[in-house]
């Protein structure tokens, strides 16, 4: 009755009163079988290559050809390209950022797999043109990528027709349509990169996430910078080729929820991966984007 009454006479000055229930413990470092070592090094495969048969012209007629561009992509023989986008502002700012994210998620991916994704079969989500599917075939892996927009899985065509790079295959495809059945089967890596927040069911992503993994997820996500366990829902416009392709309701997890999720859906171990550079993206930098490594 008086926590009844003190809600209303707060509320009736302008305030609400909401439970923030206790941080979780963190499970880094509890389940982080890598945890005492740094896993070595790797540089992304970079300028990308490109098969001699196609000109420079003809490479930037291909760029030319759509509007925007997620990546800033670099080719063999000195021929880059900025990204573009719709509502222009960290990305652009930015053309290391997919270099930095690969050296800041790649060494532990690596490491997770005994030292080498040669012959692994990986799965990278919303793969937009494909930076990551590329660097993954690069290094020996059988890639699948897969995006909701048509154009950006044409753009990924395209520089796999470019570079010549063979294992990598692109499809047009709804995150809510992928299952084992429509993709053959399970995959020994998915990427789960940049796609969560633009989603409006956390804990459904990653249960369809598990449910396609053999054995190692890659979880890349902006954070709400909050101790307590929380979901904030937000409303999203598709006004640009990073973002959903519907207007409506996307939730940000806190860091704290995404371990409550993991913990929920059972999990064997995961880590965050921690920051060791400053040379990183400022959004990791200052505590809104987190990745983490789970093992199924
Ligand atoms: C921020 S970008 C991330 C690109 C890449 N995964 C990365 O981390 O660098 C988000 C991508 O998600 C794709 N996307 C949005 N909603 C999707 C959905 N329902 N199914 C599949 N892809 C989706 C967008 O087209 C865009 O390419």
């Amino acid at each position: 009755m008086i926590k009844a009454g003190a809600k209303r006479l707060l509320r009736h000055l302008g305030y609400e009163i909401h439970r923030i229930d206790a941080p979780v413990p963190s499970t880094s470092g509890l389940k982080n079988h890598h945890s005492q070592s740094d896993p070595t090094l790797i540089a992304p495969i970079w300028p990308l290559p490109r098969l001699s048969r196609f000109s420079d012209e003809e490479i930037r007629a291909t760029f030319s050809r759509y509007d925007l561009w997620h990546y800033a992509y670099e080719f063999e023989g000195g021929l880059s390209f900025p990204a573009r986008h719709r509502n222009a502002g960290l990305l652009e700012e930015d053309p290391m950022r997919a270099l930095q994210r690969f050296s800041h998620l790649m060494p532990d991916l690596i490491e997770s797999q005994e030292g080498t994704l040669k012959g692994k079969r990986v799965l990278d989500m919303a793969c937009n043109s494909g930076f990551w599917s590329f660097q993954c075939a690069l290094l020996g892996a059988e890639v699948l990528g897969f995006d909701v927009r048509p154009e950006l899985i044409e753009q990924a065509n395209l520089i796999k027709s470019v570079t010549g790079i063979k294992n990598a295959e692109f499809r047009v495809l709804d995150f809510w349509e992928m299952s084992p059945q429509t993709l053959g089967g399970k995959f020994d890596v998915v990427l789960n990169l940049g796609i969560l927040y633009h989603l409006p069911k956390p804990l459904e992503v990653l249960e369809r996430t598990q449910s396609i993994a053999r054995k190692t997820i890659l979880l890349d996500t902006v954070v709400l910078p909050s101790e307590s366990a929380l979901i904030k829902l937000t409303w999203e416009e598709p006004l640009d080729i990073r973002c959903a392709n519907t207007t409506g309701v996307v939730a940000i997890p806190s860091k704290s929820s995404i371990e409550l999720l993991l913990r929920h859906l059972r999990f064997k171990h995961w880590f965050e991966i921690p920051i060791r550079t400053r040379d990183m993206p400022k959004d990791y930098l200052n505590g809104n984007r987190a990745s983490w490594l789970i093992e199924i």
